[in-house]
């Protein structure tokens, strides 16, 4: 099981759509998802219809008053499950600060994930800022995947994700944290700004930018990016030397 913190802090990048999009797409290739929603604003739980569903959410589970086996549901998706945020999660934020593990609170909760194997991929949509529920994502995460919406001061953003990055593996919390991706999102093939963005941020970042890139309209270059995501973690099947 991998865990994937979708993360950047800007807001309307295209971090909730890509979680959904990108979980659903890759639980109709077969691969086993849950998306945890760590937003109070909580679009990922509305865009399936499931907020305030039997008062389950990744609340208690967070602070450590449930196990998160307990809070994890369905979706009309086979093989994508989910557990809701409510906004329960922006009090929680207070509460987390006062804990003396509250870098580690995500973490913890996701541990008997680990333990029973019943998932391919975490994702966990966060929210739209660098506070302690995103703090807690990137210590849980084994890697980073960064939407950037084709759009100027894109690069500016990214410099700072990066040092946040860097800030969580220096301080222990998250030794194996990496970038294992950046996505680009709301491409406009009419405008040379949205060309120029993808050049800008291919040259900066390289491999770890994905060439499947999000346009406009979303659907097919979603199941293209599953697709990509993948191929990129699937191990070889010989070693190469
Ligand atoms: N590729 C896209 N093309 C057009 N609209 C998009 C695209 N991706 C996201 N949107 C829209 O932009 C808004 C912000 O996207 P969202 O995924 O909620 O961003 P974030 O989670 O980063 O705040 C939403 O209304 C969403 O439907
Ligand atoms: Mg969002």
């Amino acid at each position: 099981m991998k865990i994937i913190a979708v993360a950047n802090q800007k807001g309307g990048v295209g971090k909730t759509t890509t979680a959904v999009n990108l979980g659903s797409a890759l639980a109709e290739l077969g691969q086993r998802i849950l998306l945890v929603d760590l937003d109070p604003q909580a679009n990922a739980t509305s865009s399936f219809g499931l907020q305030g569903v039997d008062e389950t959410s990744l609340y208690e589970a967070l602070l450590g008053e449930a196990s998160i086996t307990e809070k994890i549901l369905p979706t009309r998706r086979e093989r994508l499950f989910i557990v809701p945020a409510d906004i329960d999660l922006a009090g929680a934020e207070v509460e987390i600060a006062r804990m003396p593990n509250h870098l580690t609170r995500l973490a913890e909760t996701l541990k008997p994930l680990l333990a029973d194997d019943t998932f391919d991929f975490v994702f966990i949509d966060c929210p739209p800022s660098l506070g302690i529920l995103m703090s807690n994502a990137l210590a849980a995460a084994d890697e980073l995947l960064t939407p950037i919406q084709c759009e100027y001061f894109a690069l500016e953003g990214l410099v700072k994700i990066v040092r946040l990055v860097e800030q969580v593996r220096d301080s222990g919390a998250n030794k194996r944290l990496e970038i294992g991706g950046i996505v680009m999102t709301m491409f406009d093939g009419r405008t040379n700004l949205s060309a120029q963005v993808v050049a800008d941020v291919r040259e900066h970042f390289g491999e770890r930018v994905y060439e499947t890139v999000i346009p406009r309209s979303v659907r097919l270059s979603e199941r293209a990016l599953a697709r990509e995501f993948i191929q990129r973690h699937t191990p070889p099947a010989t070693a190469l030397e």
